[in-house]
């Protein structure tokens, strides 16, 4: 059985840590320069970006902040889609034949983490896949030097990409990563006005990330104290302020907001009782989003209601707390757990379809269910494993439960059927 708080505090040990800095706030991208000049001392730097950040302008307003500073700048565009091997091979081979002493990578979750590739191999030899987590020695640390300065600077309201210590890319169909405490970055820069150009799709879809971080956090066996205040509240931020931000990318406060929320969920990311999260959320939807082509904040998001019903009877007391948190509703302090996750269920499904997101699998894919359910033996044998989820999903999974799992996914389908 799970512990209880009482038995995890007893047991607690915390050893971790996070980026070196971290800076917040609307504007502050046009202080890089006076901010790099003083904290570190850079002569040159590539950044690492993509053509979609240059064509929103957000290129052009870090570039301008670097004028006058003296430090010389070169441009690497990454591909607009999740980086891959091809992608990864050649953020190595320019790392390793290029002169700079620092990166900044600027855009979302795949910008920044080929950022932390291409700091990381500028001081490492060989290929990415040489430090990805594969079996057999997935959880070991294969990261030997420490990699040259990274400034991260989010465009989007999501990943949490520049508080965590890992990088994601897909090898084989699936995705893969490298995880060490040497990828924090130096600098992380939350500018949230950088992410008023995010269009509507990538909005919703970094908005579900980030309330998957957070939720996946609360539902790790691991959870405590430390973390589910910042995730509670987090929550909360998601939960008032993604319809908004999808519906006008220009409001202020809810564009500020899921940055708050977003930097929030990457600082639970980093944390390495959480290790992820490595619920069955992101365990699952890093594999089907590459293999049905679905983004993997909308595939986060596709699960999320699952990850909370397929744990139910390990995890009331906790998401209790986080539906009063939702809706101080005087009649919820009454409700059984059970209860409790039955209205959250019913609560993320109506944010989903409140950013226009139908929760069915199937409705958001081209592909077919074979496809889909082709994956329940692999996650059964090996991908739990990789994610270590005896360690952190509360519920140990079955062919069973699993394959029931993979059907209420495609369908939608939950519990409780009240909705
Ligand atoms: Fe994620």
């Amino acid at each position: 059985m799970p512990k209880d708080l009482t038995q995890i505090i007893s047991d607690l040990v915390l050893d971790w840590e996070n980026p070196k800095r971290i800076v917040f706030g609307r504007g502050q991208t046009k202080n890089l320069g006076s901010i790099l000049n003083s904290y570190m001392q850079v002569k040159s730097a590539v950044i690492v970006t993509d053509e979609n950040i240059e064509k929103a302008g957000i290129l052009e307003k870090v570039t301008s902040s670097l004028n006058g500073t003296g430090i010389k700048t070169d441009i690497f565009k990454i591909p607009v889609h999740e980086p891959d091997m091809d992608t990864a091979n050649n953020v190595a081979n320019y790392a390793h034949s290029k002169g700079f002493d620092a990166v900044i990578g600027v855009g979302g979750g795949s910008a920044m983490d080929m950022g932390k590739l291409m700091a990381m191999m500028k001081t490492n030899p060989g290929k990415p896949l040489d430090y990805c987590a594969l079996p057999p020695d997935a959880l070991s640390e294969k990261v030997k030097n420490r990699p040259v300065p990274e400034i991260l600077i989010p465009t989007t309201a999501g990943t949490g990409s520049e508080q965590s210590n890992a990088l994601v890319f897909i090898e084989n169909g699936y995705k893969t990563w490298i995880t060490s405490n040497k990828l924090y970055a130096t600098l992380a820069l939350v500018d949230p006005e950088n992410t008023f150009t995010t269009p509507p799709n990538a909005t919703r879809s970094s908005g579900m990330d980030a309330m998957s971080h957070l939720l996946e956090g609360l539902v790790s066996s691991l959870h405590n104290p430390v973390s589910d205040g910042t995730i509670i509240e987090g929550v909360k931020l998601v939960y008032d302020y993604l319809p908004r931000s999808y519906n006008n990318g220009n409001d202020v406060e809810a564009r500020t907001a899921l940055s708050l929320a977003s930097t929030m969920g990457g600082w639970v990311l980093s944390l390495p009782w959480i290790n992820g999260p490595a619920t069955i959320g992101h365990c699952l939807s890093e594999g089907f989003g590459p293999k049905l082509n679905i983004p993997h904040g909308l595939a986060c998001g596709l699960m999320l209601p699952h990850v909370i019903d397929f744990n139910r009877n390990f995890i009331g007391e906790r998401m209790k707390k986080v539906l009063i948190a939702l809706e101080p509703n005087e009649d919820y302090f009454y409700f059984t757990t059970q209860e409790a996750i039955d209205v959250l269920i019913k609560k993320i499904v109506e944010l989903l379809k409140a950013v226009e997101i139908n929760p069915a699998v199937k409705y958001n894919t081209k592909e077919s269910k074979d496809i889909f359910f082709s994956m329940i033996d692999y996650v059964l044998n090996e991908r739990q494993y990789l994610y270590n989820l005896p360690a952190y999903n509360p519920r140990r999974l079955t062919k069973d439960n699993l394959t029931n799992l993979f059907e209420d996914i495609w369908e939608g389908k939950f519990t409780t059927n009240e909705f």
